[in-house]
């Protein structure tokens, strides 16, 4: 594998070894910080980004590289009209690798047909975003100890969010999986992630509207911001922004050992009340993504092993 651009790229085997990497980055920094000396990470971001670019550049800085890029379109030639596939010929005669955040579905797959470097989707519009699943795959890891047998909730924004589309499709591959996926009608889940994801896998799923009726079975609570950037209207949009708003006292069904994860960044769908929970998983995930994108970028390099 040369680039990632949808999580299903990584073998569950290669996850298992990002994995083991990331925990070896954790326990054994200094190991690392001269892996990608002379190493240049390109960021290409089209779309704003707080979490995800600064968590690529720390990756590689932290890894001895350097970085360099754009964090929004209008700085780039794009504005002048270049096609992704004619940057990504470019950007690969600077850099060794690319991180791409776009707001069109696709747009990092072409950029990784016409780069002759590997290529990172970081977000393509509601489509996919597997290095935040990444992130949520060492979360689940660290606080569940596996993946088999675990009860997923997915709250919120189903339809748009790119970070529950990435994590459906990661964690349809192990064993005794079974979701619920939590929404207004409006933005349910797409039928085409129902049927060639968990249907075809065999996942027991339920849909539901109600948080509070569901919120006890589940061993991962996944809630999502509804995703403004994605909506036609702002009518819709003010309409179905506050369905869901998870506070201290819709906990009080649910299991002692919930983890509580959201891909942020949040709006008003977690209370800063449930910040102090034990439960609350949000800001490992932020840290476990810095980790597993080094251990991607290593991967990618051919460093890994080295
Ligand atoms: C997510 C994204 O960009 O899809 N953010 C992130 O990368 N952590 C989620 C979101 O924007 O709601």
């Amino acid at each position: 594998m040369r680039s990632l651009i949808n999580i299903l790229d990584l073998s569950t085997q290669d996850i298992e070894e990002l994995i083991t990497v990331a925990n070896d980055i954790i326990a054994n920094p200094e190991k690392y910080r001269e892996k990608c000396r002379y190493k240049k990470l390109a960021t290409l971001f089209y779309e704003p980004s707080t979490r995800t670019r600064l968590s690529f550049e720390s990756a590689m800085l932290e890894l001895g590289g350097s970085v360099i890029g754009f964090s929004e379109a209008n700085s780039s030639s794009s504005a002048k009209g270049e096609s992704v596939a004619d940057t990504a010929k470019t950007v690969s005669c600077y850099a060794d690798i690319i991180a791409m955040r776009h707001p069109k579905e696709g747009a990092p797959l072409v950029a990784s047909q016409n780069a002759s470097i590997p290529v990172i989707n970081a977000g393509d519009g509601g489509h996919n975003h597997p290095t935040q699943t990444l992130a949520d795959l060492l979360t689940i890891y660290r606080e569940k100890g596996g993946f088999d047998n675990l009860t997923l909730g997915f709250c919120g924004d189903l339809k748009f969010g790119r970070t529950v589309h990435s994590l459906i499709s990661a964690m349809s591959r192990y064993k005794g999986i079974k979701v619920v996926l939590i929404s207004p009608e409006e933005l349910k889940l797409p039928s085409y992630i129902k049927k060639d994801v968990l249907k075809k896998n065999n996942i027991p799923y339920t849909q539901t509207t109600s948080l509070e009726n569901a919120i006890a079975d589940l061993d991962i609570l996944y809630m999502t911001r509804v995703q403004r950037e994605r909506f036609f209207n702002e009518e819709d949009y003010l309409r179905l922004k506050d369905s869901y708003i998870l506070e201290p006292g819709k906990l009080r069904n649910a299991k002692p050992d919930l983890a509580i994860m959201h891909p942020l960044p949040r709006v008003n769908e977690i209370s800063v009340a449930i910040d102090s929970d034990p439960r609350a998983c949000y800001f490992k995930q932020v840290l476990y993504g810095k980790y597993m994108r080094m251990a991607l970028i290593l991967k990618l390099l051919g460093e890994a092993e080295k």
